[in-house]
């Protein structure tokens, strides 16, 4: 049986600008977004019957048709008409509810994979139209390794040279809920002026480059899990410079211009009971 695999990176937003709330019950956004080596696997498997399968042998991890894997091959089917059936399996290591958009990277993955393996031919553009049915931050993965995303997320912009870091990947064992984070960000205060995009590509130095960045989703995510507000203040005082949290949470991280300084700090949490660190880099090229 004809079988195919990639990795499906995980991601940061290295600045997230969330607008007011609009009438179809999303925020627009703004966000620099940077894919990492640390990555799920993804193998789609030909099939001799018409059924969509998922394995996946991490516990917690649907297998039914809730799995954004899942829904990404029975769209794609759907659309293009197509009658095979498919095994999609997962090899996960990118937690749920992180901030790092795991399943919208799964599901990103599965459709270029199926585009190869049915022989569709589709254009980015015609998978970035199924993607954006998925899930807002599923398109950014069709693309890489930097990319601003805008909308609700769904339109991408890549950028033409990657951003070159280490990255400190903290994984807390809390869970941010990304609608929860979103109802509490629209009962805060405008947020503060932010640095442009523009003054964050030029800055030089990941230590010059952290301090410009930004997500206006943090200080909702800790409303909502006070926890985390005490474990970013924690890691702070013992790495001695801030985290910044990803996406809608609970993944912090930290830039860092060598995997040794990165190291260096993850050696400093090794102690902390209930977080996963992982030292890992920024996708240097197209993955
Ligand atoms: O599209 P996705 O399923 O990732 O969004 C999950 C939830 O996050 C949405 O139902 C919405 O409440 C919130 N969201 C938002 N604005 C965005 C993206 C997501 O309010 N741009």
């Amino acid at each position: 049986m004809k079988s195919l695999t990639a990795y499906a990176p995980a991601k940061l937003n290295l600045t997230l600008r969330v607008g007011p709330l609009q009438d179809d019950g999303f925020h627009p956004l703004e966000s620099l977004v940077t894919l990492i080596d640390f990555a799920d696997q993804v193998t789609v498997t030909q099939r001799d019957d018409e059924a969509i399968v998922v394995a996946c042998e991490k516990p917690g991890v649907p297998t039914d048709e809730t799995n954004l894997a899942y829904r990404a091959a029975e769209l794609l089917a759907e659309t293009a008409d197509v009658k095979h059936g498919v095994t999609i399996t997962l090899e996960k290591r990118i937690p749920p509810g992180m901030g790092l958009g795991g399943g919208s990277s799964n599901a990103a993955t599965t459709l270029m994979l199926l585009n190869a393996l049915w022989d569709l031919g589709y254009e980015r553009e015609q998978l970035s139209q199924v993607a954006a049915l998925l899930g807002s931050d599923v398109s950014l993965f069709l693309h890489g390794p930097l990319s601003v995303i805008r909308g609700r997320g769904e339109q991408v912009t890549p950028l033409d040279r990657p951003l070159e870091a280490a990255v400190l990947l903290i994984m807390p064992k809390l869970h941010c809920s990304t609608p929860a984070v979103y109802r509490a960000f629209d009962e805060m205060p405008a947020q503060p002026p932010r640095s442009e995009l523009n003054t964050i590509l030029a800055a030089r130095g990941a230590d010059t480059l952290m301090m410009q960045l930004f997500n206006d989703l943090e200080e909702p995510a800790f409303r909502i899990e006070p926890r985390l507000r005490e474990l970013a203040a924690l890691i702070r005082s013992r790495i001695g410079v801030p985290v910044l949290v990803t996406g809608s949470g609970a993944g912090m991280f930290r830039l860092c211009d060598t995997e040794a300084l990165a190291q260096e700090a993850a050696d400093k949490l090794i102690d902390l009971n209930d977080i996963q660190v992982v030292v890992t880099k920024t996708q240097a090229a197209v993955g």
